[in-house]
């Protein structure tokens, strides 16, 4: 497994792990009901504190070594546009990315990498990820990476219960596709 100091590049995109001074980009990211929405357990409204709750969170998961949660970085501009989970323990994956930031390919690379950190590099049998019905972006996405969904699953989302497309990918079909 790979741990810290921990930075991964994309084409386009740096994945590294939340620094202390992102505390203040994440509001203008996730203080927006049309991310939020999709996101099991993301405060709405977000404040600058929520900010530093997650970082603080963040950084003791990567310290823990349950897993990745790393910030994704727009490499030109340097900027902070969105977040990526992968936990080690589960295989359970996630991602956003702030609104303006959609529809150019984004979150289609940030997922190739996670599968390529958890299948290959960490060795782990299966990765998957729980999408509620409705988000067509991260079903596609997901779907253009290779997962597979063979159906519903209960989900805790946002304090309830509710039915969610379950996606996975096994490493061998990784493996056998790359
Ligand atoms: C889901 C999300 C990460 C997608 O990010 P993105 O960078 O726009 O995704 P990409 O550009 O890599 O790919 C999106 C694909 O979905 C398609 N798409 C967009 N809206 C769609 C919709 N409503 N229905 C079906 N497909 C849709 C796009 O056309 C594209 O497919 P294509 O490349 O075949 O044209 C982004 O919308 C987001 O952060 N949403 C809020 C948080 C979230 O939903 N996270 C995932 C929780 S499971």
């Amino acid at each position: 497994m790979i741990w810290r100091p921990f930075t991964r590049q994309s084409e386009r995109l740096t994945f590294r792990r939340f620094k202390r001074a992102d505390a203040k980009a994440l509001p203008a990211l996730l203080d927006d009901w049309q991310v939020a929405k999709w996101l099991s357990r993301t405060p709405f409204p977000y404040s600058h504190q929520d900010g530093r709750d997650w970082i603080r969170i963040s950084r003791s998961v990567l310290r823990r070594r349950r897993g990745y949660s790393l910030a994704i970085i727009e490499t030109d501009s340097k900027q902070l546009i969105g977040g990526l989970g992968l936990s080690t323990e589960t295989g359970e994956i996630g991602y956003w990315l702030g609104r303006d930031h959609w529809g150019k390919g984004y979150a289609t690379e940030t997922v190739n990498m996670i599968t390529q950190l958890g299948l290959v590099d960490s060795d782990m049998p299966k990765l998957w990820a729980m999408v509620m019905p409705g988000n067509g972006a991260s079903k596609r996405v997901l779907e253009k990476v290779g997962y597979l969904s063979p159906g519903t699953r209960p989900h805790r989302f946002r304090g309830g219960e509710q039915s969610a497309h379950y996606y996975h990918l096994q490493q061998w079909e990784w493996q056998a596709a790359i």
